[in-house]
């Protein structure tokens, strides 16, 4: 072989071992694959926790959407552990199936509705609450906007991270009334790797004071994530309902066409 040749394979091994370094790296490996920017510091510790529980207590639009994409895109492409992924609308679950399917290359078999295949043969299953148990799926189980999840939902989830040491629970949220598995989660004692992200650790916010001011009493749950006063406090009945509504904009059309979308998924 000439010195081009031994050139050329140096060269060639080297790419390969920085391939490998990079699929080593969960943050290196998102990063190279998200479109536009890289994961904020409270994103990439998301990535690098290695628990088998982890809880997320973070602002709106901080970015929880896409490190849960990005946590399960990777487990599963990289470490061949299956995922199920709730979120509470069809809207959400749709978004969070696309980000998965943008940040795999060329591991992506076959995605139909709300299941995608790997090249690995791992499956992505990604739900929406108050439609469907995902019974018959074990993986690791993400709850995206967990606070606003039926519990029914988060019950039947649960067991799908039994079967194997590998399966996580992730559960992360904007918070909610200060009661069920969200909230347990985001106790002292609850084993779970607590996170608790602050508009600070967001870099990507342009404007919070007029965001405080067009949100008003809100911005303390949405933005400053206090939790939502009981409704015998501070709110009205009515004003929770209109908090939940904005966190959860579902439209009609949408849950028919998530209806039509499972038939015969068989989970
Ligand atoms: N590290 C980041 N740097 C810059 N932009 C980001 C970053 N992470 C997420 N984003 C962008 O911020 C926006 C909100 O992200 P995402 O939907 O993941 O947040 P969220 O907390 O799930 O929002 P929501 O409260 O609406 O559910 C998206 O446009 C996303 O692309
Ligand atoms: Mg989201």
């Amino acid at each position: 072989m000439n010195l081009r040749g031994e050139l050329d394979l140096v060269r060639a091994m080297v790419e390969r071992l920085e391939a490998k370094a990079d699929d080593s790296d969960p943050v290196a490996w998102a990063n190279a694959r998200l479109d536009g920017f890289t994961l904020a510091p409270w994103q990439e510790r998301v990535m690098r926790d290695e628990a088998t529980r982890i809880s997320l207590k973070c602002p709106r639009r901080s970015g929880k959407s896409t490190v849960t994409a990005a946590l399960a895109a990777y487990e599963s492409a990289v470490r061949g552990v299956p995922s199920v992924i709730a979120a509470p609308s069809f809207r959400q679950s749709r978004w969070l199936a696309d980000k998965i399917e943008q940040m795999l290359r060329g591991e992506l078999v076959q995605r139909s509705a709300n299941r995608m295949t790997l090249t690995n043969g791992c499956e992505v299953h990604v739900l929406t609450s108050n439609r469907d148990s995902g019974r018959g799926a074990g993986g690791s189980v993400y709850l995206d906007e967990c606070a606003w999840l039926d519990p029914a939902t988060i019950t039947a989830l649960i067991p799908a991270t039994a079967s194997d040491s590998r399966f996580r629970l992730v559960m992360l949220s904007t918070p909610g009334l200060p009661r069920g598995a969200f909230y347990e989660s985001q106790q002292d004692d609850s084993g779970f790797s607590v996170h608790n992200v602050t508009v600070e650790d967001v870099g990507h916010y342009t404007d919070l004071e007029q965001l405080k001011r067009d949100l008003g009493a809100r911005y303390a749950v949405e933005m400053e994530c206090e939790w939502m006063p009981a409704a015998a406090g501070v709110f009205a009945g009515a004003d929770i309902d209109s908090m939940l509504g904005a966190f959860m904009p579902v439209e009609a059309s949408e849950d028919e066409t998530q209806s039509e979308l499972l038939k015969g998924f068989g989970l």
